[in-house]
């Protein structure tokens, strides 16, 4: 994609998501816990108020992303429902109806007093979920991504998201090696994945 086409498809990723906030926002208001919404094609829902969520990590420029371009570094942040963080804080698991949104960043370097580092900037350059909804999904969990819409499409289950997840993230197909305060968690509560941990010992 080139940079102008990014910047439009991030304007208006961010315009929908923005837009959507009245009304999730009295959505959420109503319905104390959130809970995975699909329209009648099977789309995800979007929810607007997932900054308001757990905040788990950020990583810079990591290196799964088929978009990598050089000389251009993106965060990833990851947030995770409320209600499914506190089940995995007693469980080191998760619930069925966790949510967990990946947001990619473009990373900025000069503005302000800035003069060297990287900060992130207002772009949304690509936004994607991960959800665990036991009933629907042969394999408990679905990825979806979202582009121009403001609802997300479902991403086939032959695609490499899952085959990567599944092999490599160290909690039921999740990255929490990478989520600095629930590793030490799911240690202790015995929870990690036996390919996460062959993964480990051979190294
Ligand atoms: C080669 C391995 C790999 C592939 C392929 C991959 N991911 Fe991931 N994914 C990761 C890693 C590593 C993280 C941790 C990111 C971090 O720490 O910021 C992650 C994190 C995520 C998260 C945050 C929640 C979680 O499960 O930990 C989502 C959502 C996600 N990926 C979606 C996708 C989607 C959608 C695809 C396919 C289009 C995909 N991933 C393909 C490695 C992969």
């Amino acid at each position: 994609m080139n940079m102008v086409l990014r910047t439009a498809v991030a304007m208006s990723l961010l315009t929908l998501f923005l837009g959507a906030q009245n009304s999730s926002n009295k959505a959420s208001k109503a319905s104390k816990t959130y809970t995975p919404e699909y329209n009648e094609k099977g789309e995800l829902l979007g929810n607007a108020d997932y900054r308001q969520w757990v905040f788990l990590s950020s990583g810079m420029d990591m290196s799964y992303s088929p978009n990598a371009m050089p000389g251009h570094s993106t965060f990833d942040n990851v947030f995770v429902n409320p209600e499914a963080y506190q089940k995995f804080l007693k469980t080191g698991t998760w619930p069925d109806k966790t949510v967990l949104v990946l947001e990619v960043r473009e990373a900025g370097s000069k503005a302000s007093i800035n003069k060297s580092g990287h900060f992130q900037t207002g772009e949304v350059e690509g936004l994607e979920v991960h959800v665990k909804d036991e009933a629907r999904f042969p394999g408990k969990w679905a990825f979806f991504g979202f582009g121009e819409g403001d609802t997300g499409k479902l991403i086939p289950q032959t695609a490499s998201c899952y085959s990567c997840h599944q092999e490599h993230a160290a909690v039921d197909t999740t990255f929490v090696q990478f989520y600095p305060t629930l590793l030490k968690l799911a240690q202790e509560k015995g929870t990690l994945s036996s390919n996460y941990q062959k993964e480990e010992k051979s190294k």
